[in-house]
């Protein structure tokens, strides 16, 4: 049986978001099974800024490291996530002197700190960056997000943030990447946003569409469309953060409507022992569909990264309520290939 980055060799890098530990010697199954099927290799969470920059004066790139050894080790590309996000970002970055937050000049210092220090280091070793993470709006009427970022430079930090990369590393290639994105409105700012960075000469590669999906969420439809928007504007579109939630409930906007809740509801945790068949299927379904609109614009698509290489240590066993058992993922909890690796493969 081929592997899964041989299926797609000819259409798209075919990549894994993992822990350290997988990288770093202490997972040696999962290493084997990710360094054998994917092409593309993201940290899911060792290169955000808390970190690689924990404090002001201390960079900590011994995580970092390890994965450009797995990377160099099994011929795959190191995606760099994420050097600008108002997430897991420490609260030193925006204070400023005296219990006062940080103004426009000192931030965009730190910015470009960071940046230079962070792109540097990698330089040569990371494929592509997501510069900026998640900047746009969720809200009707409202463009950009309002984050500290937004807040304390205004709307330009994006820009900024893209030549201080750029000057970084000039063979970097460079991503905007945003959840979401298959849904009409947010589309429609996404496309204003990366319209306005590329009238603006802003070195930008890529659009990101991370694919937080569910069974129901998004319509492959809707997808298609954003792919097509988003090539249109001369960009080249990748599938980031692929998974697919099989656990209730998404509002129809796709954003979680249930953080409020218990998961010792046993309702909100329905598969806790075993996933029936026939949800196993619908994912397989739901993968397939998705992967036939991926493959009919293999022109346009450099990259499908899923968020995750088995079941058991998807981050959607956590959101957006901690402690349930999901399914989202290829690989199931004893790293064997369910349903939905088998159907993907048939399609490659
Ligand atoms: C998630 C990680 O998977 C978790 O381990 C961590 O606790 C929180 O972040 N969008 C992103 C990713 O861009 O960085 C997030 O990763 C998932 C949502």
């Amino acid at each position: 049986e081929p592997t899964l980055r041989e299926s797609f060799e000819k259409d798209f890098l075919v990549g894994v978001a993992l822990p350290s530990s997988t990288v770093d010697g202490r997972e040696v199954d999962a290493a084997t099974v990710a360094g054998s099927q994917f092409s593309a290799l993201t940290p899911e969470n060792d290169m955000k800024w808390a970190s690689l920059h924990p404090h002001p004066e201390r960079y900590d790139f011994t995580r970092g490291d390890a994965y450009v050894h797995f990377a160099e080790q099994h011929h795959m590309k190191l995606i760099g996530h994420t050097l600008v996000w108002h997430s897991q970002t420490p609260e030193w970055v925006f204070q400023g002197a005296e219990g006062q937050p940080a103004d426009r000049e000192l931030l965009l210092a730190r910015m470009k700190d960071h940046i230079d220090t962070v792109v540097g280091h990698f330089r040569g070793k990371v494929h592509g960056w997501d510069v900026v993470n998640e900047a746009l709006s969720d809200s009707p009427g409202e463009d950009l997000r309002d984050s500290p970022w937004r807040r304390i430079i205004g709307d330009d930090f994006i820009q900024q943030a893209f030549h201080f990369a750029h000057a970084a590393d000039p063979t970097a290639q460079l991503y905007y990447n945003d959840y979401g994105l298959a849904q009409p409105e947010k589309r429609a700012r996404a496309v204003r946003l990366l319209q306005r960075l590329i009238d603006q000469d802003v070195p930008i590669s890529a659009v990101g569409m991370q694919g937080h999906y569910s069974l129901s969420w998004p319509d492959p439809a809707e997808v298609e469309k954003s792919i097509i928007a988003f090539h249109q504007l001369g960009l080249k579109v990748m599938i980031t953060e692929l998974d697919i939630d099989v656990l209730p409930s998404r509002g129809a906007s796709g954003i979680a409507d249930i953080a409020r809740t218990e998961a010792s509801d046993p309702a909100l945790n329905p598969f806790a022992d075993t996933l029936p068949a026939t949800v196993s299927q619908q994912l397989a379904d739901r993968y397939t569909s998705l992967f036939q609109v991926f493959l009919r614009h293999h022109h346009a698509i450099s990259r499908v990264t899923f968020w995750g290489l088995h079941d058991g240590r998807s981050w959607l066993n956590d959101f957006p309520i901690r402690g349930r058992t999901n399914y989202p993922l290829l690989f199931d909890r004893s790293l064997q290939p369910k349903p939905a690796f088998e159907a993907i493969l048939r399609i490659g």
